[in-house]
This record gives C-alpha cells, sequence and structure tokens, in this order.
C-alpha cells in the first residue's frame, strides 16, 4: 500500500508565522488517537538538527579556533563532522523515551537505548551527514532520517524493526545545510518545509504542501561511471540528455551531496540518479538511510522512486546496510526509467 496522502487545510494563511512545532501540534490534533509519540520524536530531531547545523556553520573555523587555543582543542575539532552530527542525533534522541533503538550509517550494529531510559515503540533510522566529503569544499550537506514502528516482540528495538519495506515508514524527512538551513518532513500528510531563523532559532513554515513537477528540468547523474553501466542505464540517460529524440534535454546538476541533488530536483522539478553499474551492482546509495527516507516525501510530493524495476519503498530490505540502485524525482521521468530499464535486472 503506498502511503496516503491528505492534503491538509491548516488554520494559517501564507503569510502566518507558524513554527515547526506548532505545526506538528496541528498534524497530530487531526489525530484524536494519537498519543504524541510521534510529534516528540520530531521535536527533538528538529533539535538535532539546530546543534548539527550549529557545527556545520563553524567548520572552516576548527583550525582556527584550535589554534587560538578555543575550548575544543583536543577533542571535537579532531573528530570528523559526520561523527560529530552522529552523536548529536544518538545523544538527542536516546533518552526520550519514545524510541526503542535507533541505526546509523555511520555505525555497523543498531543503537540500543541506555537502560536508564524508558523504552518507546518507534526505530530511528538516520543518515547523520550525508555528502560528509563536500564539507572541506563549503558545499551543502544534509541529514536524512526514518521513523518506522516497532514490530518485534518484547521492548527492545531488534534489526528485524529495522528491516521492513519503505511504505511501512510513519514519518521521514531532511535537513539541508545550506545557504540556509531547512528542514523537510512528512508523516504522510504532505511534504512540508521549514527554514531555520538563525535570529531566534526557531524553523518556520515557509514551504507547505510540496509538490513536485511531474516532469522535470534537472538530471542529476554521476556520468563518470558510464563506462560501467549496462547498455540500458546508457539508453536511459542518451534519452534525458534528450540525444535520442525522444524527450527534450534536461540541464545536468550535480552536487554530490544527495540531499542536496534531491532538494533542488523537489522544488524545481529532476531526477536524480545512482544507478547500478558492473563495478557497484547495487549502486552506493543506502536504502535504509537515503533511498527510503527521500522515497517517502518524493511520493507526498507526488513525484516517484524506483530502483528500476520495483518501487523503492517496496523493497524488502534482508540486511541494515543493504544499497539499493536509485531513480527518484519527478513522475513522468522515473515512469521513463521504469519502462527503459524492466528487463535491466
Ligand atoms: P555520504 O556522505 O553520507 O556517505 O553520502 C554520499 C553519497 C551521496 O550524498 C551522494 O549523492 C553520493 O554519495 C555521491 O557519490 P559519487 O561521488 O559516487 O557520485
Ligand atoms: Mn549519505
Ligand atoms: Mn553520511
Amino acid at each position: 500500500m503506498p502511503p496516503t496522502r491528505t492534503s491538509g487545510t491548516f488554520a494559517h494563511t501564507d503569510t502566518s508565522v507558524v513554527t515547526i512545532d506548532r505545526f506538528i501540534i496541528e498534524q497530530e490534533e487531526r489525530y484524536p488517537e494519537a498519543t504524541g509519540e510521534l510529534s516528540g520524536i520530531l521535536y527533538d530531531l528538529a533539535l538535532a538538527a539546530k546543534m548539527i547545523a550549529n557545527k556545520v556553520r563553524r567548520a572552516g573555523l576548527a583550525d582556527i579556533l584550535g589554534a587560538a587555543g578555543s575550548d575544543n582543542v583536543q577533542g571535537e575539532a579532531q573528530q570528523k563532522l559526520d561523527v560529530i552530527a552522529n552523536e548529536i542525533i544518538v545523544k538527542a534522541m536516546d533518552h526520550g523515551g519514545r524510541l526503542c533503538a535507533m541505526a546509523s550509517e555511520e555505525e555497523e550494529e543498531i543503537i540500543a537505548i541506555p537502560p536508564q531510559f524508558r523504552r518507546g515503540k518507534y526505530v530511528l533510522l538516520f543518515d547523520p551527514l550525508d555528502g560528509s566529503s563536500n564539507i572541506d569544499v563549503n558545499v551543502p550537506v544534509g541529514t536524512i532520517f526514518s521513523v518506522l514502528r516497532k514490530v518485534s516482540p518484547g521492548t527492545e528495538g531488534t534489526v528485524d524493526d529495522m528491516l521492513q519495506p519503505g511504505h511501512q515508514q510513519v514519518a521521514a524527512g531532511y535537513v539541508i545545510y545550506g545557504s540556509s538551513t531547512m528542514l523537510v518532513y512528512t508523516t504522510g500528510q504532505g511534504a512540508h518545509g521549514f527554514t531555520l531563523d538563525p535570529s531566534i532559532g526557531e524553523f518556520l513554515l515557509s514551504h507547505p504542501d510540496i509538490r513536485i513537477p511531474p516532469k522535470g528540468r534537472y538530471l542529476s547523474v554521476n556520468d563518470a561511471y558510464e563506462q560501467h553501466w549496462t547498455e540500458p542505464v546508457r539508453a536511459l540517460m542518451r534519452r534525458y540528455r534528450g540525444l535520442d529524440g525522444q524527450r527534450e534535454a534536461m540541464n545536468v546538476r550535480y552536487v554530490g551531496s544527495l540531499v542536496a541533488d534531491f532538494h533542488r530536483n523537489l522544488l524545481g522539478g529532476g531526477l536524480f540518479a545512482y544507478p547500478a553499474n558492473t563495478k557497484s551492482p547495487t549502486g552506493k546509495l543506502r536504502l535504509l538511510y537515503e533511498c527510503n527516507p527521500l522515497a517517502f516525501i518524493v511520493e507526498q510530493a507526488g513525484g516517484a522512486s524506483t530502483n528500476g524495476q520495483q518501487r523503492t519503498l517496496d523493497i524488502v530490505p534482508t540486511k541494515l546496510h543493504e544499497r539499493a540502485p536509485y531513480f527518484i524525482g519527478s513522475k513522468d521521468d522515473v515512469a521513463i526509467a521504469t519502462a527503459m530499464l524492466a528487463t535491466d535486472a
């Protein structure tokens, strides 16, 4: 079953100032049976996002501040930012009583909730810092997250709770640390975007009910891998570039941070592709931390996502760090991928 989407009629206009906290409450109030646990997870994630944004903004200063004898000389300054972001999320999320386990792209095994804290009925999966190799050159990076309901018996979260197909997600989102910091999330009632106002430290609703144009302007793919692509993938990319006369040419835009490439295409229309290739037959991107959360968002915005043969959200994961080929974005352009790659398994 695809996640259902009911377009919202919230009690505010385009110019109303609405904080993310207020918006989450308004969404929750539409479900009298809601316990508030999911809302609590989203609040805590928004806090973690602000803390990571603060670190990312200071990234280039680490050495200077260290040399000047500031507080972080020995400790944090030497840590990589993706490790710092990982710790920030774990520390922001482990004590709320709403999660029973977490899993991070940065950690081999699942992350247990410390014994002193209450266990909840959800698990959280995340990529703490996406595109982290771009940090050194001041290019946007992001955080991606996915929330699933616990399905295993007992109180502790297990790997089985993580290995659910993406259509079971109850919430998903990403944060982009760009020229401004934005958080986009969905709980299955549309995809909504919030921009951080740094002067007051609040995420304010800036992009309610995002809709991706059905046909894309931008193609995001690393075509340095062309030599390793299969023939159907090559033909598909020729189609997007307008070289076979079947579609007008798309413009190519590739940042190399999935979040940044995805965000542009979500707002402007486009397709991001990380195909399988003969050197990496499952592609590169991780199903649970990267592909599924953004697939949930894109579907809520009217777009689509596939691995070429199967809707991303229907893939049944078999391991935590599983990878999947990925074609995500405007609906009509994903349909072209599905048609041209149907037999490319
Ligand atoms: P991460 O930094 O979390 O490991 O992810 C990097 C990913 C993704 O952000 C990006 O789209 C992709 O790697 C780029 O890979 P290529 O350099 O192979 O194009
Ligand atoms: Mn990533
Ligand atoms: Mn990462």
